[in-house]
């Protein structure tokens, strides 16, 4: 049985004091699922939010870390950086941090590969544009991010990989990949890791879908086979909204 997942990315959002207001307010609604929570705050309130939630199944990740294990890398923060407050899992490849902060597959091979060895989980962020779909090139650019990033992983690191296929053109635009489409698209990261690996480690990894989720369409995008899960942005700030996400799981 896949892991189901529904994680909020808060991005550059929430003060202190809204990290706390925010957490407060999730932990309470939080119903009762089988699926795992997860929260990916700013990295200055990530101590604030594991002890926030210490008593709590809510997990907390981060958005991001550094390929190096220390050193002159002004602004980066380590993965021993984020397992010394209790953060083991991180976000990497988030279109946001490709296309402004110029992460390419190579620095975001290295970041898996670091984070590996540190023994922490990787939420990997893949997706395409919108030329990319309209010019029908969707399938080949994905595979080209897995096999760049992920293809070169021992089989055994799979067990501590996350995948979640986020359509730029669908995030934070209030447009979303219809159901079908993201069915489609996660039968065939499926098919590429059989491809790549064998259909154990295709069929364990979870696959989420990310890119304009929210309350009216988590329903139906979550009935599909091969979703196993939402990696959320705008939704996750508001904690109705969120917990409404987490219940259509
Ligand atoms: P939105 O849900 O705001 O479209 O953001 C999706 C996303 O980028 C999550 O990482």
């Amino acid at each position: 049985m896949r892991s189901k997942i529904v994680a909020g990315n808060w991005k550059m959002n929430k003060t202190l004091a809204e990290t706390e207001a925010l957490l407060t307010e999730l932990s309470a609604k939080l119903p009762d699922t089988q699926a795992e929570v997860m929260v990916a705050p700013t990295y200055i309130n990530l101590t604030a939010a594991v002890r926030h939630l210490a008593s709590s199944s809510i997990e907390v990740i981060a958005q991001n870390m550094h390929f190096a294990e220390s050193g002159a890398y002004t602004g980066e923060i380590s993965a021993d950086m984020l397992l010394s407050v209790g953060i083991d899992t991180a976000i990497i490849g988030h279109s946001e941090r490709r296309a402004y902060f110029g992460e390419t597959d190579e620095i975001l091979a290295k970041k898996v590969v670091t984070a590996l060895e540190k023994n922490m989980r990787v939420m990997f962020c893949f997706g395409e544009e919108l030329e990319d779909r309209k010019s029908g090139n969707h399938f080949s650019v994905v595979e080209s991010q897995l096999k760049n990033a992920l293809f070169s992983l021992d089989a055994s690191s799979w067990s501590k990989i996350i995948l979640a296929y986020e359509p730029v053109w669908a995030i934070g635009t209030g447009e979303t990949a219809s159901p079908e489409q993201a069915q489609e698209m996660h039968a065939f990261i499926r098919k590429t890791i059989t491809e790549a690996y064998d259909t154990g480690i295709a069929n364990k990894v979870s696959i989420l879908y990310g890119g304009s989720v929210k309350p009216a369409n988590a329903v139906e995008i979550f009935s599909k086979p091969d979703v196993d899960g939402g990696l959320i942005g705008g939704a996750a700030l508001v904690a109705d909204d969120f917990v409404a996400i987490i219940k259509a799981i």
